[in-house]
């Protein structure tokens, strides 16, 4: 009797208060945030004989994205780099509407040979695409080469996307009105360009600083790709999801994926991670508005200096280009 008073004075007293600080905390984070994410509810877009492609589809926001636009009636296309989490993906997204129409391509957006081969099969199946989401990409992992001499991080991140818009160019303009929605982030504030980082070259970077450089391209590719493609019917915008719990810090140390475990309880969850990129995919009220970039509460933000730079961003295009290949006949 003495122990069980002690215990619960001392450990389920001060426990259960914690545990009820926690749930409350939890509880004002989702009511916060029911208040400030875009009415997703309200909006009445309907995607019926569209066709979008959403990259990285496996898991996390990519996922939620796919589930929301396959319930607006959109033939979804789930581009994933392994068969089978894909596999999983499609049929979880499909369990949940039984109407989805999916599709699961394959690509690895770190190779520039699969992107080809991937948009090569895409274009057959699907000459119009009306959405494009870029949102695929890594964290957290050391310089590492791809086979073909690129850096793993700035090819998936970067360079992947670049290559795959610009090979999807066509179907997008012959939809006659299209969206390329690219999942940027605020870390990009945070990076800085040199070229030379494509190729694993250039001024060092200290740790992840690869992953918010990588966006920062990724941004400053918004800008340019919107000035190259207007009048063409296509709007090319970068959205920021917000601080989401994902499996995106899995290459992290374990320290850190404590801390990430740990703050789940009150950042976004990948559904609510999904809103401000439905809302720059969906939204009537942005016809026609390209060349942005949006916070995760959906508000036009402008984006890291270097980013806003035209001559950057046309300087990074030639580059890219060059290290592509990409040429007219694409
Ligand atoms: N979570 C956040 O707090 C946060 C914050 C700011 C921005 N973002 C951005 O949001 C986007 C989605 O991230 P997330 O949080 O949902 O992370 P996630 O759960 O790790 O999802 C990343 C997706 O990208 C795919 N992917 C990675 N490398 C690929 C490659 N080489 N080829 C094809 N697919 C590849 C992964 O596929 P596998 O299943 O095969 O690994 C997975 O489907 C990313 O662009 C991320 O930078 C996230």
């Amino acid at each position: 009797m003495l122990l069980w008073s002690l215990v619960s004075t001392h450990v389920w007293g001060p426990g259960s208060v914690l545990l009820i600080l926690v749930f409350l905390l939890r509880l004002s984070v989702r009511l916060w945030y029911k208040c400030h994410l875009w009415d997703l509810q309200h909006c009445c877009t309907d995607l019926t004989g569209k066709t979008a492609v959403v990259t990285g589809a496996t898991s996390g926001i990519g996922k939620a994205v796919s589930q929301e636009l396959a319930r607006r009636g959109a033939r979804v296309i789930l581009a994933c780099r392994n068969r089978e989490r894909g596999q999983w993906a499609l049929a979880e997204i499909q369990a949940a509407s039984k109407d989805a129409c999916l599709l699961l391509g394959e690509v690895d957006l770190s190779s520039m040979a699969s992107i080809r081969s991937f948009a090569q099969w895409l274009l057959q199946e699907c000459p119009e695409i009306h959405l494009l989401v870029n949102n695929a990409a890594v964290c957290g992992l050391p310089k590492k080469l791809t086979p073909e001499g690129l850096d793993l991080t700035f090819a998936t991140n970067y360079v992947g996307p670049f290559l795959l818009t610009n090979l999807l160019q066509g179907a997008l303009q012959r939809a006659g009105s299209a969206r390329v929605v690219n999942v940027s982030s605020f870390m990009h504030t945070s990076g800085y360009i040199d070229e030379e980082h494509l190729t694993g070259a250039g001024r060092p970077l200290t740790f992840n600083q690869n992953y918010y450089c990588s966006k920062l391209l990724l941004t400053s590719f918004t800008g340019e790709l919107a000035r190259r493609l207007q009048g063409t019917g296509v709007t090319v915008n970068s959205v920021h999801p917000g601080v989401v719990y994902t499996k995106i810090m899995n290459q992290f140390p374990w320290s850190y994926r404590f801390l990430f475990w740990l703050s789940s309880f009150f950042i976004k969850d990948p559904q609510q991670g999904a809103n401000p990129i439905l809302y720059v995919s969906l939204a009537k009220e942005l016809d026609g508005i390209s060349g942005k970039y949006f916070s995760s509460s959906c508000v036009i933000t402008l984006p890291h200096k270097a980013a806003q730079d035209p001559h950057v961003a046309q300087s990074l295009w030639n580059a890219s280009v060059k290290l592509t290949h990409l040429n007219k006949a694409d």
